[in-house]
C-alpha cells in the first residue's frame, strides 16, 4: 500500500528511499526543466554519447576495417545489431538470436505483415484495434492493398466502446475464421493502457491466427515474457523509453518458430552470415531474426541505443516498473489532491495491472494549457483532442520533479496563464 501525502518533504523522502536515485546523473537532465516526455524521445545518456564517440573514433581510424573490428563481446562490428539483441532480450524475455535491430518501426511493421500475411479467400482479414497509433494502420491498410485488398474490407477494426480503451473481450470476439493476423499494441500511446499480451496471444493461436504486438509505448517500461506470451512477432522503436536516441535504429522479434520462413522483404543483409560476402545471386536466407535484416546496418544510429542500454544491465526490469508504477501513482495522487477542482481528470487506467508508463491527464481546454506548460518549463507531450500526456521516467524523474510539474501547473490554473494561447495545435508536441 504506498502511503503518499501532499507536502514537498514526502516528495524529497521519496527520493531519498528511491533505488534507482543514482541513475540521474548518467543522463543529460537540463537544470530547471521538468521533462515529461521520455515516452515520446528520451533523454541523452553519457553511456550513449560515449559509444558514438567510440564508433565515430573506429571510423576515423580504420575505415572500412570498422566492420570487422571486433566489438562488445568480440562481435564484430557488421554484426552489431547482435550486440543490441544482447541489451535488449533481457528486457522482453526471448532470446537474442530472435530479435533484430534494423529499419524504423514502421518498416518492421511492413516486414513482420509481409512474413506473415499470407491470406486465402477465406481468411484474409486482418484484425486492428481503432486505438493504435496510425503508422501501424497505416502500414497495414498498404500491405492489404499490395494484396489487392480493399483495406475497407479487409482491415477489420475494433472500436473502443469510450474512445481511450480496449476492449480485449471484443477483440478476442472478433477473432473469426476470416482473420488471418492481428496486429495489436501492448500499451496504448494515448489512454496507457497494458493490454494483457498473453491472453490475447493465446486466443489468436487456438484460432489459427498470427498475431503482432507493437511494443513502443512499453519496451523499457514494462518488463514483458515474450516466452510466455508466444506472440509471432513483435515491432518496438527504441527512441523512448529506451533512450536510443532521435529516429533511433527500431526492433523485431521473430518468434523461432518461425525461423525457416521467407522474409517478406529481403535484402542481402539477410542472407546467411557465411556466405552474404560471396555476393550469390540466389538469396540465402540466415534462419534466426537477423536473417529479417536487409540493407547495411546504420552504425551511427546504433550506437547510442548500445550506450543506452548499458543501464538495463545494471538493475532489473522489475525495479524499474516498481519505480515506474510509483511516479505515476504519485503523479495521480497528487492530480486528484490538486488539480481536479481545475477541471483535470485522470484518463489513464488506475490498476497497476493494467496501466503502462505514463499518466493521460484531460481537460477539455487541454490544447492551451499545454502551450502554458511548456512556457513554465515543462516538456509535456499533447494528444488530440484533450490529453496531455505525463511520463515520468524511472531513470532519470524524480519524485520532486513531479511535485514541482503539478505545483506549476496549479499556478498555471490560478493565475488563469493559459488564456494568453490559442486554440491551436503545433507540429511534435
Ligand atoms: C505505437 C507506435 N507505433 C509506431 C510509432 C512510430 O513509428 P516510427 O518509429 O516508424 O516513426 C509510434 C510513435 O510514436 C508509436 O507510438
Amino acid at each position: 500500500m504506498r502511503q503518499f501525502n501532499p507536502t514537498l518533504e514526502c516528495a524529497k523522502a521519496l527520493d531519498a528511499a528511491d533505488p534507482m536515485a543514482g541513475f540521474r546523473d548518467r543522463f543529460y537532465v537540463q537544470e530547471g526543466i521538468i521533462y515529461m516526455d521520455g515516452n515520446s524521445l528520451g533523454l541523452m545518456s553519457k553511456d550513449a554519447e560515449q559509444e558514438v564517440y567510440k564508433i565515430l573514433d573506429l571510423w576515423k581510424t580504420r575505415g572500412i576495417g570498422i566492420w570487422s573490428t571486433p566489438g562488445e563481446g568480440g562481435i564484430p562490428h557488421i554484426d552489431y545489431p547482435d550486440i543490441l539483441a544482447r541489451g535488449l532480450a533481457p528486457l522482453i524475455g526471448c532470446d537474442a538470436d530472435e530479435i533484430t535491430v534494423t529499419n524504423s518501426t514502421t518498416i518492421n511493421i511492413h516486414q513482420a505483415v509481409a512474413t506473415f500475411y499470407h491470406p486465402t479467400p477465406e481468411r484474409y482479414k486482418i484484425l486492428m484495434d481503432d486505438l493504435n497509433f496510425p503508422t501501424d494502420h497505416y502500414a497495414v491498410q498498404s500491405q492489404l492493398a499490395l494484396h489487392g485488398y480493399d483495406p475497407a474490407d479487409a482491415l477489420k477494426l475494433v472500436r473502443s466502446p469510450d474512445g481511450k480503451l480496449i476492449d480485449e473481450d471484443a477483440v478476442i470476439e472478433a477473432m473469426t475464421d476470416d482473420v488471418a493476423l492481428v496486429l495489436l499494441p501492448a500499451v496504448l500511446y494515448r489512454s496507457a493502457q497494458l493490454i494483457n499480451m498473453e491472453r490475447l496471444a493465446a486466443a489468436a493461436r487456438e484460432r489459427g491466427i498470427v498475431i503482432g504486438f507493437d511494443l513502443c509505448h512499453s519496451i523499457g517500461s514494462v518488463p514483458h515474457n515474450l516466452k510466455a506470451v508466444d506472440a509471432d512477432f513483435a515491432i518496438w522503436c527504441n527512441y523512448k523509453y529506451l533512450n536510443g536516441g532521435p529516429g533511433a535504429i527500431a526492433g523485431l522479434y521473430i518468434n523461432r518458430k518461425h525461423f525457416e520462413r521467407i522474409p517478406g522483404l529481403t535484402g542481402w543483409h539477410g542472407n546467411r552470415a557465411d556466405t552474404k560476402f560471396e555476393l550469390r545471386l540466389d538469396f540465402e536466407h540466415e534462419k534466426r531474426a537477423s536473417g529479417w535484416q536487409t540493407g547495411t546496418q546504420p552504425l551511427l544510429s546504433m550506437a547510442p541505443l548500445n550506450g543506452a542500454l548499458k543501464i538495463y544491465g545494471e538493475t532489473s526490469m522489475a525495479t524499474v516498473r516498481e519505480k515506474s508504477l510509483n511516479l505515476t501513482a504519485y503523479m495521480m495522487y497528487l492530480i486528484d489532491e490538486k488539480l481536479t477542482k481545475y477541471g483535470f481528470s485522470v484518463g489513464n487506467p488506475r490498476d497497476d495491472a493494467v496501466r503502462g508508463g505514463h499518466v493521460a491527464l484531460e481537460h477539455e481546454d487541454a490544447i492551451r494549457i499545454n502551450e502554458a506548460i511548456k512556457a513554465a518549463g515543462i516538456v509535456p507531450d499533447f494528444r488530440f483532442p484533450n490529453v496531455i500526456r505525463l511520463a515520468p521516467i524511472a531513470f532519470y524523474t524524480s519524485y520532486e520533479d513531479v511535485y514541482e510539474m503539478i505545483e506549476r501547473i496549479v499556478k498555471i490554473m490560478e493565475d488563469k496563464e493559459y488564456e494568453k494561447y490559442e486554440n491551436k495545435i503545433g507540429t511534435v508536441a
